[in-house]
């Protein structure tokens, strides 16, 4: 028998539009399974040619009720901008559930850019309060935009306030967000500006083994969540200290990190977060908490959007068909 597989590029995957709503559906489904205990997400092995700050990663999982199987192999390389080249490239391949046969293969940049955005709106739903509407980005770039379309999808959201080293960055950023998502966007010249007085803060800057500290204990208010994009790199201990439920996705792969360098000063794990959705644990529990989400990513997360995008290919007649 002929075998063939799609082949979706970057653009392909863009063409095929699936909203961010679908996406946050998609996790919210896979993270209730993982709390669970019916997915199969290992620890992903990495290789880092060039310095230890580059990564390449195989991030294989299986979510049986999605029948989505497959491996995302994603790069980041910090000196990529050097180059004018993106900071993350990558393929994912998806594999037929009942034979192991690979189905696709596609470009990742733009799941991973959903999906993590997603992971931060499906945190603050159970960690943020509801009525949450001024929210704070810290690093104005790919995660920035893809954070706020999420939160946008789930709070009423009224005005943000956007930092980035580079201000340049940041008033692009508030021009072109301003005009996307109909909201006030603020560019502010400090990242106190940016923390202060918000109910959700994104901090999405550069992954950092050591974390410069900024954000200090007496700036969060009362209420607020925080999803940390980009580690502890941020945040100063005594800041992590104020928190009362400090959650992960995967509290195995947060400790396998610690391990190896990572988080030396963080608290202990309250939930992770299909305990939260699966509702093993309660997530906020009243208007004052201090809630926080360091979401290093997970191939769940890539594995409930790919399907859906080859499916919505198929129909559309999208990609091209590659003999195996
Ligand atoms: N947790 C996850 O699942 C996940 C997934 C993808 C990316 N990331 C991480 O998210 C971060 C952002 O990725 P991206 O794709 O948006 O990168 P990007 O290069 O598109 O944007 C980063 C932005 O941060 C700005 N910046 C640099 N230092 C800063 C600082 N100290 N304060 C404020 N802004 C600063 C840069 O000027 C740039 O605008 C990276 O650290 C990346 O590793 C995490």
């Amino acid at each position: 028998m002929k075998k063939e597989l799609l082949y979706l590029s970057q653009a392909d995957v863009k063409a095929v539009g699936l909203s961010m709503t679908e996406i946050i559906k998609a996790l919210e489904i896979a993270f209730r399974d993982k709390g669970e205990g019916k997915t199969e997400v290992p620890p992903k092995p990495g290789i880092h040619p060039g310095g230890s700050d580059n990564f390449i990663h195989a991030m294989p999982a299986y979510i049986p009720s999605m029948k989505a199987a497959g491996v995302k192999w994603v790069s980041g390389y910090v000196n990529n901008y050097r180059r004018n080249l993106p900071y993350i490239t990558g393929l994912l391949i998806l594999n037929d559930v009942e034979t192991g046969i690979p189905t696709s293969i596609m470009d990742c940049v733009w799941i991973t850019a959903m999906r993590t955005g997603a992971a931060t709106a499906l945190s603050a739903r159970y960690l943020a309060r509801p009525e949450s509407s001024v929210v704070g980005i810290l690093g104005c770039g790919v995660q920035g935009r893809t954070n706020l379309e999420a939160l946008k999808v789930l709070f009423l959201l009224k005005r943000v306030m956007a930092y980035d080293i580079d201000p340049e960055a940041a008033a692009r950023y508030a021009q072109e967000m301003e005009k996307r998502f109909d909201v006030e966007v603020i560019h502010a010249s400090t990242p106190r500006e940016a923390v202060g007085g918000c109910d959700i803060i994104v901090t999405a800057g550069p992954i950092l083994k050591k974390p410069h500290r900024t954000i200090q204990a007496n700036w969060i208010d009362e209420g607020a969540f925080a999803s940390l994009v980009d580690f502890d790199s941020y945040w100063h201990p005594n800041a992590l200290r104020m928190i009362s439920k400090f959650c992960t996705d995967d509290t195995a792969q947060l400790l396998h990190y610690k391990s190896i360098g990572y988080f030396e000063e963080i608290p202990a794990v309250y939930a992770d977060l299909g305990e939260l959705v699966a509702g093993k644990k309660p997530g906020r529990e009243n208007s004052a908490e201090k809630t926080m989400a360091v979401n290093l990513g997970l191939a769940i997360d890539d594995m409930a959007v790919a399907p859906l995008i080859y499916r919505k290919a198929l129909e559309m007649g999208v990609g091209s068909r590659l003999p195996l």
